[in-house]
């Protein structure tokens, strides 16, 4: 497994700002949004392509076209949904899949509540977003899911980490076809696993405590 933390500038900016209690939901919804879309960039950069002949107005040439099947993207609900506009922003022709997943928040443990994927995922390339990598139980289950189905090559974009959570990730997933991009390695986890000094629940910020 591999993790990368995109260093710039504008990632952090907008972060910081993501971070800041005082931010309302729509600036939160719509900061995250943006970062994605800056995650993503990088995220996307061993996407797989194709040559493809075109003519421009001048001349003949050859070009490059994202290959089939498909890119897959999967939001992990509910945290996840908040990212999913960003990334199919970059990736429009990207298939979604949805994977509901719940942490216990006393045992901190994942397990799965609803999975609308296809059954073959043989030869595809996964964008899993799921903006926080805290004890992650979550990303390790979930990745552990997309394998199952034959996905070979996985990326998790993850607004922010926690060193714990990638500790896990590289002792569950060792050796295997997985990328880790996140705009921030934060501290890490407090007793009650959330990510210090983090952005607070991720999904609560986005959508409110209803749900
Ligand atoms: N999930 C969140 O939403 N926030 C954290 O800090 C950890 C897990």
């Amino acid at each position: 497994m591999r993790i990368h933390v995109v260093d710039h500038p504008l990632v952090a900016h907008k972060l910081t700002t993501l971070r800041d209690k005082r931010t309302d939901s729509p600036t939160f919804r719509r900061l995250a949004d943006e970062l994605v879309t800056l995650l993503a960039y990088e995220g996307t950069r061993d996407v797989r392509i194709e040559p493809v002949d075109i003519e421009t107005p001048v001349t003949p040439t050859t070009g490059v076209k994202l290959s089939h099947p498909r890119p897959l993207v999967v939001p992990i609900l509910r945290a996840g949904l908040g990212m999913l506009d960003g990334m199919m922003r970059l990736l429009p022709t990207a298939e979604v899949g949805f994977l509901g997943m719940v942490r216990d928040e006393e045992t901190l443990t994942a397990s799965t509540y609803s999975t609308r994927m296809p059954s073959d995922l043989s030869g595809r390339q996964v964008y899993v977003v799921d903006p926080m990598l805290a004890t992650g139980g979550t990303l390790v289950a979930a990745i552990k899911e997309l394998m199952s189905r034959g996905a070979d090559d996985v990326t998790a974009l993850c607004l922010l980490a926690a060193p714990e959570g990638v500790k896990v990730m590289e002792r569950e997933l060792a050796g295997a076809p997985v990328r880790v991009v996140t705009s921030s390695l934060d501290e890490g986890l407090n007793e009650n696993g959330y990510i210090v000094p983090g952005l607070g629940d991720a999904g609560d910020r986005m959508y409110g405590s209803a749900g």
